[in-house]
């Protein structure tokens, strides 16, 4: 057979395969989202780093009570937890002091957020928060080697949420949970973006796919579901 046609052969065949493989549907871009969908949602479009500024609002705790959230976690003081998703560290920071045998990493895909995280962690003195650069399909984090993970307002804006999560899979240890704060989208009167809210069944339905297993919705925050998820 000709060198040509077997490459056009073989290209399209693997051009087929891949397409049955892959989870993800495409729909037109909304304001807020970037054309991708899974399990029926369009992921949201990311936060870029100028946003930090929102992420340390003074009136983030009336807004959204972190403290009760960080209070909820289920953390022994030699915990490694990693904070996907973790922006301007404002949770990384707060839970760090909870954890004075452990540490918290604090991963992020934008090089500037790891950028902040080193400043403030210099600026604070703090020892114990780890600041480390993901990719848009991985933690980057070697197997078993954290006890929990924790994303808060992040999930939603993983493009390729089915890898991140096989990825946080293998990094986690055996009953590893995962600490999951989503901006209820069930409630109208929470004042976000649509695309930066998760319904508790969407997310249920995407980390179950994952191979987790739901544990409970802690209830009771002002704006958030908090979803607490476990490796089998
Ligand atoms: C809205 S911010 C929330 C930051 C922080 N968790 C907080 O609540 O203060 C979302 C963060 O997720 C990060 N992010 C988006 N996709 C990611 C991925 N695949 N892996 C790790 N971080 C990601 C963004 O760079 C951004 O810093």
């Amino acid at each position: 057979m000709p060198r040509k046609l077997f490459l056009l052969i073989f290209s399209l065949g693997v051009g087929v395969l891949g397409a049955a493989d892959v989870p993800y549907g495409a729909c037109k871009p909304s304001k807020d989202g970037i054309g991708r969908t899974y399990m029926g949602r369009e992921i949201a479009q990311v936060m870029g780093h100028p946003g930090i500024g929102w992420l340390e609002r003074s009136d983030r705790e009336k807004e959204e009570a972190p403290s009760k959230a960080i209070a909820l976690l289920d953390l022994a003081p030699d915990a490694v937890l990693a904070d996907i998703g973790a922006g301007s560290g404002y949770y990384s920071f707060r839970i760090a002091r909870k954890l004075p045998k452990g540490k918290v990493v604090a991963v992020d895909i934008q090089p500037e957020m790891i950028d902040f995280l080193k400043k403030e962690s210099d600026k604070l003195g703090v020892k114990n928060v780890q600041p480390h650069l993901g990719t848009i399909e991985s933690v980057q984090l070697p197997p078993a080697s954290i006890d929990a993970a924790l994303m808060v307002d992040a999930y939603h804006e993983f493009d390729h949420p089915v890898e991140m999560l096989a990825s946080l899979r293998i990094a986690l240890k055996s009953k590893g949970r995962i600490y999951l704060l989503e901006y209820r989208a069930e409630d109208d009167n929470v004042p976000i973006k649509t695309h930066h809210k998760m319904t508790e069944a969407q997310a249920r339905k995407e980390f179950e796919a994952a191979g987790f297993k739901f544990v409970v919705n802690k209830p009771n925050l002002p704006w958030q579901h908090l979803l607490i998820f476990e490796k089998p």
